[in-house]
């Protein structure tokens, strides 16, 4: 897919089909005025006779207007015009994209008025609109017989008008957007696929692939001897229970000055939760395929850093096992000893997420990082508290923290923190190891992250807990992309500081 900024009138920019938005009320925005203007009065016309409400998400193609040189014209609603803001701008955005894909059109002008607000400068709206339009393009990686769906027909994008002075802006918003997209595409790809295709080596083999596309990255996958020269107790003690040999991937990115600080991301790579000896329960266990998302975005991110050659320099680690039961599985009531020397107690073998992190995030001090950020669906508990809107934000520094969650707001893939006081630590206790894996279900998303506290102090930290944004259940199952939006930004920002 093409991304392009145009400038000029929207009627005369090149492109086979024009897309316009109107508001309830027959309201008419700025662009859709000129357009009706352009075509005589046409528009006007068929919303007075009630053709189109301009409800949010409606769209009408038009085949054949005289007046805009020859392109067919599409209607979208943007809703009320009171209340026009960035997510009804997003959803016209997202429906019009499908009803162009329902075509055999190639190229598109899109001359949606934007939202107005804080933040919403040209950059930000347009690496939106990319990231939008590249979401909207999507198709999951099924494995199903039978013959593959037609290659959409549409390559090329126009988002405009501009002036010339905002050109500029929006052709980097549009490039970087269209960079997000593509490795969120990527990160959805690896979560959709089943646990018997994703296991850990594919992990490993997807994150060497993504080294050997870019300039500047080096990936290693250590396999289970190597972990053990580690010592990471913690990690070997859930992937011991299953026959799938684990891994544990390090990718390095060095587009930063030599001596710079990395950032370092850490991911859960559990290619399936069973749940171990502390077996879940079978309803939607299937979707423990998706354990590995917080692995995926670091890979994904990892490629996103060395697509856009971004002067900073990035780790990504993954610790990739599967977590089941059979006997060699870890027991309720064992005690394991992590890489940091550290002892724990494994309550409940289904808080393995943590344990694997633990030895993953212990690793992360080898690079003396400016910051180090994991990403895991870590808890059920995660999503109770807020549910698929907001990803969970935790660490041991507020301003990491804060500056994560303003990462969100600006990729709109929003995050909420949530209190990691010390009270929460000292719900781990153990009468028999250094502390337990597990502290009752009170508080369960942050007794989580205080566990990982545990093996991240003196490093700058952070921990998103995506279990309730990385993937949506339900007839249209599939991984979002989250936090891809926010990872993005992250990295942009840090390297543009
Ligand atoms: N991978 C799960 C968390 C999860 C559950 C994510 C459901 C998304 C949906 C994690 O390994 C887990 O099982 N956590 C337990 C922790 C508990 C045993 C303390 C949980 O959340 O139930
Ligand atoms: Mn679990
Ligand atoms: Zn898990």
């Amino acid at each position: 897919m093409k991304y392009e900024a145009y400038s000029g009138k929207a009627t005369s920019a090149r492109g086979d089909c024009l897309v316009v938005g109107v508001h309830e009320e027959h309201r008419l925005g700025e662009q859709a005025r000129l357009i009706d203007k352009a075509c005589g009065g046409r528009l006007m016309g068929l919303l007075k006779r009630g053709d189109f409400s301009g409800r949010a998400g409606e769209t009408l193609l038009l085949p054949e207007i005289s007046g805009l040189g020859g392109k067919r014209l599409l209607l979208v609603g943007l809703g009320a015009a009171r209340q026009y803001q960035r997510r009804h701008w997003k959803r016209a955005l997202a429906a019009s994209v499908a009803a162009l894909l329902r075509t055999r059109l190639g190229s598109a002008v899109i001359a949606l008025d934007r939202p107005e607000g804080a933040g919403l400068d040209h950059y930000t709206l347009a690496r939106a609109a990319a990231e939008c339009v590249g979401a909207g393009l999507y198709r999951i990686n099924d494995l199903k017989s039978g013959r593959r769906p037609r290659p959409y027909a549409l390559s090329r994008v126009r988002l405009g008008p501009y002036s010339a002075s905002e050109l500029a802006a929006a052709r980097r918003g549009l490039n970087d957007g269209a960079a997000i997209a593509s490795s969120a595409g990527l990160m959805r790809n690896l979560a959709n696929l089943p646990a018997n295709v994703c296991t850990p080596r594919h992990l490993a083999k997807a994150a060497l692939q993504v080294g050997r596309e870019h300039r500047g990255l080096k990936v290693r996958a250590l396999n289970e001897a190597q972990i053990r020269r580690l010592k990471m107790g913690c990690f070997l003690a859930v992937t011991q229970g299953s026959a799938e040999p684990p891994r544990f991937i390090v990718m390095e990115y060095r587009g930063g000055k030599r001596a710079a600080a990395p950032v370092v991301l850490v991911g859960k790579g559990v290619t399936f939760d069973t749940g171990g000896i502390s077996l879940k329960d079978p309803a939607a266990m299937d979707e423990m395929k998706y354990d590995m998302c917080g692995a995926a975005s670091v890979i994904a991110a990892l490629d996103l850093a060395a697509r856009l050659q971004l002067r900073l320099n990035v780790v990504g680690l993954v610790a990739a096992c599967e977590n089941m039961p059979g006997s060699r599985a870890i027991k309720p009531g064992d005690i394991v000893t992590s890489m940091n020397g550290q002892t724990v107690e494994i309550l409940n073998t289904d808080a393995e997420g943590r344990l694997i992190l633990s030895d993953a995030l212990h690793y992360a001090r080898r690079y003396k990082p400016a910051a180090v950020v994991d990403l895991a669906t870590l808890t059920g508990a995660c999503v109770v508290a807020l549910g698929a809107h907001h990803s969970g934000v935790m660490g041991n520094n507020d301003a990491l923290a804060r500056e994560l969650v303003e990462c969100g707001v600006r990729a709109d893939d929003r995050a909420w923190q949530l209190p990691l006081t010390e009270d929460y630590g000292e719900q781990l206790k153990s009468n028999f190891a250094d502390f337990a894996n597990v502290a009752g279900r009170d508080g369960g998303a942050i007794t989580a992250a205080a566990f990982l506290g545990k093996f991240t102090k003196d490093l700058t930290w952070a921990h998103i807990d995506i279990a309730g944004t990385a993937w949506v259940s339900g007839a249209a199952k599939s991984a979002t992309g989250r936090p891809m939006g926010l990872l993005g930004d992250f990295l942009i920002r840090r390297a543009r500081a």
